[in-house]
């Protein structure tokens, strides 16, 4: 799909009605249609009554007209999902030519538009041998040329949630912590920018034990640790941190994880691509934030290396930790990534993402993220971005009956509740994150296990992979 601004009025006219709930009456949103009374004659011989996103399309004269009817005080996500339904609309109906008369000039509005087209426009195909014929539908806005660059912007983000997406779709054989290295680095080279890896040998050298461990079930599959440093605002003390847990497949370790609950866990990099998809947005407008990209990256395998419940293992920052549950691998990783990169970059903000744990699947079901920590401030901004993009973010608590769960007699700490304290499973895991924090450093935990992944289409989000939250954090950084 290619949509531009351009006073041609080529293929069909697509345009936004609303109707009055008291007098039933059909009015135009958008402007400067012309036949207005022609249009109308034929909504009514075709008993277009104008219910909330119905839609119609049909000729006059040869000419076609896609009318849709669009809910009074529409939010921001319904205009999202009221140009995904046109979009599909036209692919359905083998369209190539559109051009949308929009009901105002509103940047935001535009954007969202923009967005729900855009987004709806993707599938995961490449494994499809007879994949259906692709038809490119050209789009054209009749609008202010000023508008050019935020169009721009926003189909790079709109590029950026499938880049997410497919990194999250592709096989776990493909995308492995080498994977993500290797597109790493090339980010890193094609932008100038500043790249660190520890490799497997490093990672034993400088310590960081938890990422060692849960990586020893995977000799073939070594472990990565990738920092990539953006500096958009050399003059600022702020600095961002986005972590994301890079698990590129998660059999549960000798906890190994039954049928039924292993067969989606190349998802468990999630976190990485998400955190992935964000930075390069960020880099790729030149955002004025100085920022990493910390990935740290290995599989959960099984293998007579793997590590062992009952292990205790020392990580980076000189805690240690007993291992009741293999399983419970993404806060390991994390925890010495955490650690590392406030000791040698000292960020002023962490936001981490990961797909963590079952447990905030069960609190929240599968389309909001979790978010817990320590920074209300930031939360309440992203709180509001959230209600107009779509993306759900609700806050959760970390108490102190769930860092008490995690209490060891034999170490610091545990690496998952056992017996009762098993309960509140989302809490403890970011209370377990919340123990590699620093004092004064602010931090969002994003628990994603279920809004990262959806089980059907709706609307412009696809089955699969579904690149949430890269949207908002970019919005986030933008603007603040
Ligand atoms: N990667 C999983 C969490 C997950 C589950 C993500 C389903 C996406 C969909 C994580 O590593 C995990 O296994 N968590 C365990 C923790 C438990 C052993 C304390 C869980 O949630 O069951
Ligand atoms: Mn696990
Ligand atoms: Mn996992």
């Amino acid at each position: 799909m290619i949509i531009k601004i351009s006073k041609e009025k080529k293929g069909v006219k697509i345009i936004f009605v609303q109707k009055d709930s008291r007098s039933k009456k059909i009015s135009f949103l958008s402007k400067g249609i012309g036949n207005i009374s022609e249009i109308k004659e034929y909504l009514k011989l075709y008993n277009f009554e104008a219910n909330k996103n119905q839609s119609i399309l049909f000729n006059i004269n040869k000419k076609k007209y896609l009318v849709f009817s669009i809910e009074k005080n529409y939010s921001l996500d319904t205009l999202r999902k009221s140009a995904s339904k046109i979009f599909k609309e036209l692919k359905k109906n083998k369209e190539k030519e559109a051009h949308l008369i929009i009901p105002n000039e509103k940047e935001e509005e535009i954007i969202a538009i923009i967005e729900g087209a855009n987004l709806s426009d993707y599938k995961f195909d490449k494994y499809i041998s007879k994949k259906e014929k692709d038809i490119n539908l050209n789009i054209t806005l009749d609008i202010s040329k000023n508008f050019e660059k935020t169009i721009k912007d926003t189909i790079t983000i709109c590029n950026n949630v499938k880049e997410t997406r497919d990194l999250v779709n592709e096989n776990a054989n493909l995308i492995t912590p080498i994977y993500l290295e290797k597109i790493s680095k090339k980010l890193a080279k094609d932008k100038k920018l500043k790249i660190k890896v520890l490799n497997e040998k490093n990672l034993k050298k400088e310590n960081l034990g938890l990422i060692e461990a849960v990586s020893k079930g995977s000799p073939k599959t070594p472990a990565r640790l990738i920092i990539v440093e953006y500096k958009g605002d050399p003059k600022s003390k702020e600095k961002i941190a986005l972590v994301g847990k890079g698990l590129t497949f998660d059999t549960g370790g000798l906890n190994l994880k039954p049928t039924n609950y292993i067969e989606d866990m190349k998802i468990d990099m999630a976190g990485a691509a998400t955190v992935y998809g964000i930075f390069k947005s960020a880099v790729e407008l030149k955002l004025k934030k100085n920022l990493f990209l910390v990935i740290p990256s290995t599989e959960n395998a099984i293998s007579e290396s793997s590590y062992k419940p009952g292990d205790v293992i020392k990580s980076y920052s000189g805690k240690t930790v007993e291992i009741t549950n293999t399983d419970a691998e993404g806060r390991l990783i994390l925890a010495d990534a955490l650690s590392y990169i406030q000791k040698k970059e000292k960020p002023t903000l962490i936001i981490d993402f990961a797909t963590l744990t079952g447990a905030s699947m069960v609190a929240l079901g599968m389309e909001t993220a979790a978010v817990f920590g320590n920074d209300n401030n930031t939360y309440k901004k992203l709180k509001k971005i959230s209600k107009e993009n779509g993306e759900k973010i609700w806050k959760m608590p970390i108490f102190k009956d769930h860092e008490n769960v995690l209490k060891s007699n034999i170490a610091d700490t545990l690496n998952a509740a056992i017996g009762k304290g098993r309960f509140g499973g989302a809490s403890s895991a970011a209370a377990f994150l919340k123990g590699f924090i620093e004092k004064d450093v602010k931090w969002l935990h994003f628990d994603i296990a279920g809004p990262a992944y959806s089980s059907s289409e709706n609307s412009y989000i696809p089955i699969n992979g579904t690149g949430r939250y890269v949207r908002l954090i970019v919005e986030y950084l933008k603007n603040n």
